[in-house]
């Protein structure tokens, strides 16, 4: 195979023929002849015109292919003491069956259904089944609560719901039919029916009319053969944090995400068909999507689901347990969860327990990978830890070590180089590129490589606004850093209001709005603090009208309650304090980094356009009173 360099330049000098030539690994229905349409700028897009299947590509052409037998998801969940497998050609059945359930229920090519579900195989065979008839699926995490998944159901209009009666968290169910039925109740749009898996540890009631049990329902429906799509069609929303309270849909099309997913399980994680692949994340963050589905089953390897968290299920050797026994070579998660596992494990005792030779690669993404973490890992598990940087929006790295192509240099804190068809630049605040060592907005040259959004489900003005405005011509991240010498990326920051907690993205200004509609609150800001566990944290900062005799404490408790019932408990919200008023610009602007540098104890200087310098001390003590600015945490 040719160099990492030799291969990026063949996708820069050739962007669509280096798309096109790997498009060949997909099964086509029809096979594009044009890689890229770029008629329309800023909207462009991949393999105008193929057509093909995404669930064909993923179970039935390796059924055809004789691997039928072979596990396409192997389900551990140490949560509920349950084990199971499916293999690609119960996969097969089960998908035609729910496509052929979904038709009986009305649902066309092109409609939308909710995937509102724990870490259970339903929940794949849902999202595979959807593929399969040309439905667009949108999978709600189930850590949010039912005033999100009601946001959500009136941006995308399900005709249908699937859920289940509930999910296992430590400790505790989480009932989802109340959330559920709570968010159909608030939402303005009416999904036609909902498809309930009833789970052992609780029945859910059955609204009559609109409800439908998963295994009655599957088995009264036919099987269904994959419809042909367009490779521009969409396949899935997957909605994101944006600065605001309005979560954004990702749009991703089938063609370029099946394209580039399949290049991404040979070139980036260096896997073969048939090897076992381990996201530990969730179905409902884009990490789940692109790794526990997509990817590992468009390439023909065995996917791991894993129901259970990486410590206290029961305990710090699941992850050592899981790669032992069902042989995964490459693992993929968050840096958070080996924060959790070393600190509840230092030493690695679990470890001892069992054979991990299997693996070959820990692959770590959604947040910064701290050298410590990534020390500790390498050191433990005797393999190489590889950072890369991705995004919803994206669907798959921007910047990795490309482990299929050649080990390239590893520099501690950065993910490494752009993959083929990424052009970065980091650029100052007047779009100007800033040579190397300089700090500025991480940008992407247009046109995005395939996989990326087309656009944001019923908003491409919004679409062309967020991400392509600032810098004509080019994809704004939303990130900062810079490159080295080298050309490799360090990511610092995000530019915008969004903070990142335990590898998922929070928007700051999505809690400040829940927590301004407290009745006894005049004024807020959240911030995000750092976090030796989760990475970040948000705090809230509050401001009580003059005329409230009520007892902080009590306020304070009913705003956390109130993030957690509106946005729910992913929020991590737990951090608040009350203070005087808050520190602002002359213009009036809040001065959210400034209070997150003195809550972190970093350098900071005294903005020059500062209403009020003394408003800053009163800050600091509030903010000790949390654990913060040098406070005891
Ligand atoms: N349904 C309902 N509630 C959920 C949920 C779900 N699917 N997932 C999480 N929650 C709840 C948790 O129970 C927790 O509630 P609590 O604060 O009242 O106890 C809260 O949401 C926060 O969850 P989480 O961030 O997962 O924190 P945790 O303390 O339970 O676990 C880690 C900490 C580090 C173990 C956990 O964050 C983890 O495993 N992270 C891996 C990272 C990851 O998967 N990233 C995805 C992108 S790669
Ligand atoms: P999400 O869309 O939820 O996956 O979050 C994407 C954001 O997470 C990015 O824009 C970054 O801010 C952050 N992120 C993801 N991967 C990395 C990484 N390897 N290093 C630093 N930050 C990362």
């Amino acid at each position: 195979m040719n160099s990492y360099a030799q291969i990026y330049r063949d996708a820069t000098l050739d962007k669509a023929g280096f798309w096109l030539d790997a498009a060949t690994a997909i099964d086509w229905v029809k096979a594009p002849k044009t890689g890229l349409d770029d008629c329309n700028p800023p909207f462009y897009r991949w393999f105008p015109d193929g057509e093909m299947n995404s669930c064909f590509n993923a179970v039935d052409r390796h059924v055809l292919a004789g691997r039928g037998g072979q596990n396409a998801i192997i389900y551990d969940s140490p949560i509920t003491g349950h084990k199971s497998t499916l293999t690609y050609a119960e996969l097969q059945q089960q998908t035609s069956k729910f496509a052929g359930m979904l038709a009986d229920l009305g649902v066309e090519k092109g409609d939308r259904v909710i995937i509102y579900m724990p870490m259970i195989p339903q929940a794949v065979v849902a999202m595979l089944g959807c593929a399969r008839l040309g439905a667009i699926h949108s999978v709600v995490f189930g850590g949010f609560a039912a005033a999100e998944l009601a946001k959500r159901i009136d941006d995308c209009t399900p005709k249908v719901m699937i859920s289940a009666s509930c999910g296992h968290e430590p400790g505790r169910i989480v009932e989802y039919k109340p959330l559920l039925d709570g968010a159909i109740e608030t939402a303005n749009h009416k999904p036609d029916h909902c498809v309930i898996v009833q789970r052992e540890a609780l029945e859910a009631n059955l609204v009559a009319g609109r409800d439908l049990e998963w295994n009655a329902a599957l088995d009264a429906a036919t099987e269904l053969p994959p419809a042909p799509v367009k490779a521009t069609d969409p396949l899935y929303i997957l909605y994101t944090s944006g600065t605001t309270g309005q979560p954004k849909g990702v749009v991703r099309d089938n063609g370029g995400h099946a394209v580039a997913l399949h290049w991404s399980m040979r070139h980036i994680y260096d896997m073969r068909p048939g090897d076992v692949y381990w996201a530990a994340s969730d179905i409902g963050w884009v990490v789940g999507h692109s790794y526990i589905v997509y990817a590992p089953l468009l390439f023909g390897c065995t996917s791991i689901l894993f129901e259970g968290k990486p410590v206290g299920t029961p305990d710090a050797g699941v992850f050592w347990r899981v790669i032992s026994e069902h042989k995964v070579k490459a693992l993929f998660t968050a840096p958070t969860a080996f924060r959790a596992i070393k600190r509840a494990d230092p030493d690695g005792a679990f470890l001892k327990d069992y054979d991990t030779s299997c693996l070959k690669y820990l692959f770590l993404a959604g947040e910064r990978a701290d050298p410590d973490t990534i020390n500790w890992a390498e050191n433990q598990l005797g393999v190489p830890v590889i950072d890369h940087w991705w995004q919803t929006e994206t669907g798959w790295s921007i910047c990795a070590n490309p482990m299929g192509i050649e080990h390239l240099a590893v520099k501690l804190g950065s993910p490494s180089l752009p993959m083929p068809g990424y052009e970065i630049d980091i650029l100052d605040a007047d779009g100007a590129v800033l040579p190397a060592g300089e700090l500025g907005a991480i940008a992407v040259k247009l046109p995005l490589p395939p996989s990326c959004l087309a656009t944001i489900w019923g908003a491409d003005d919004a679409y062309v606004e967020k991400y392509l405005t600032s810098f004509p011509g080019y994809y704004e991240t939303g990130d900062a850093g810079y490159c080295d010498e080298d050309g490799y990326l360090y990511i610092m920051a995000r530019t915008d209001d969004v903070i990142n907690v335990a590898g998922h993205r929070l928007s700051t200004g999505q809690l400040e709005e829940v927590l301004a509609d407290h009745p006894d609150i005049a004024e807020c800001a959240v911030i995000g603090v750092a976090d030796q566990l989760k990475g970040q944290l948000p705090l809230g900062l509050i401001c009580l009208y003059p005329n409230c005799n009520r007892l902080q404490d009590d306020i304070m408790a009913e705003a956390i309650t109130l993030v957690k019932d509106r946005v729910g408990r992913v929020s991590s919200f737990n951090l608040i304090t009350v203070i005087e008023r808050l520190p602002k610009t002359r213009s009036g602007k809040v001065l959210r980094g400034t209070m997150a540098k003195i809550a972190d104890g970093e350098n900071w200087n005294m903005p020059a356009t500062i209403d009020d310098p003394t408003i800053l001390d009163e800050i600091k003590t509030a903010l000790q009173s949390v654990g913060y600015a040098g406070g005891k945490r």
